[in-house]
């Protein structure tokens, strides 16, 4: 779809992936609406793109919270008069191996990470349905494609946030909708989720109280994540995928032999990885 001038909304636009969408939609002269849990963060992200000449409004909002939601699809349409771009990318993650997860940590988890997606479709298609045009982009992961170890509630997420978004594409597509729907699945970027993700966790426990293993995943997640792809990088790869309608936003296409891999399995002898 046509990206210049249109109005976009990033939640998670803070910082990391979200920013760096921020600054690739930025750069096409979209408006935007940037969404987060922290104000301090929003007013720095907000400050850079302003000088850069760009509308940017921003709102706080817990996108856990239909309400939050609900207030941030008026507060833009009161803002900017219209819609077109949703980006459901807040997300939030705590390696931990399935059994020592909090029931706490799982509801968590799930409520941003999957019914924070929910919220933004059910908040936000029907005003882009009724103006005739929209896009609606959630960031899942690979790991909602890939069940890993260790990020249980994570992965149960993320498989269903892309879960949501391949059937909204493919109800959308099957009543000729004008609105796309498109999901992101990033493999390791640079950004500071883990430790967001520690300051937010409800039960406030750090990792590594709840099993010295558990501890060590969360130091070797971001220890990856450090020597991962640029955030900025990804946010043109978004900003290219809505523009070309494009449903699948891989930044690792590789990463997903294990994928092949799963599948061969499963045909040959049922089994989840074949030796
Ligand atoms: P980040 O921590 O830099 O950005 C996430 C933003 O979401 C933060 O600004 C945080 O304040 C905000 N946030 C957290 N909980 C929120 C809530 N309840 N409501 C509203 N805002 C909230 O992390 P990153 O990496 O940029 O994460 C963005 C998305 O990318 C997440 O959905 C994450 O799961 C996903 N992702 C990240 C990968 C990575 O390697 N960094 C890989 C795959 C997916």
């Amino acid at each position: 779809m046509e990206t210049t001038g249109r109005v976009a909304v990033i939640t998670g636009g803070a910082s990391g992936i979200g920013r760096g969408i921020a600054r690739a939609f930025a750069g096409e002269g979209m408006k935007l609406m940037l969404a987060d849990m922290d104000e301090t963060m929003l007013a720095t992200t907000a400050a850079e793109l302003t000088e850069q000449g760009i509308e940017v409004a921003t709102q706080r909002c817990d996108v856990s919270k239909l309400e939050d939601v609900e207030a941030l699809a008026a507060a833009t349409v009161a803002r900017f008069g219209a819609v077109h771009v949703l980006c459901n990318n807040a997300g939030i993650g705590i390696p931990t191996a399935t059994h020592n997860i909090r029931l706490e940590d799982w509801r968590w988890i799930i409520d941003v990470d999957l019914w924070g997606p929910i919220y933004g479709v059910k908040a936000f298609l029907p005003l882009m349905e009724a103006q005739g045009e929209g896009h609606i982009n959630t960031t899942a992961s690979l790991a909602g494609l890939i069940g890993g170890s260790y990020m249980g509630a994570y992965n149960v997420a993320k498989h269903g946030a892309v879960a949501l978004m391949t059937t909204l594409e493919r109800d959308l597509r099957g009543r000729k909708s004008p609105v796309h729907a498109s999901v992101l699945c990033p493999g390791p970027i640079n950004t500071d989720i883990s430790r967001h993700s520690v300051t937010y966790r409800p039960s406030k426990a750090k990792p590594g109280a709840t099993s010295a293993a558990d501890g060590r995943a969360a130091a070797n997640v971001q220890g990856l994540l450090d020597k991962g792809m640029d955030p900025d990088e990804v946010g043109r790869l978004v900003l290219d995928g809505i523009q070309r309608d494009t449903f699948w936003l891989l930044t690792h296409p590789s990463f997903t032999k294990v994928l092949t891999r799963q599948l061969d399995a499963l045909m040959a002898d049922g089994s989840l990885t074949k030796a």
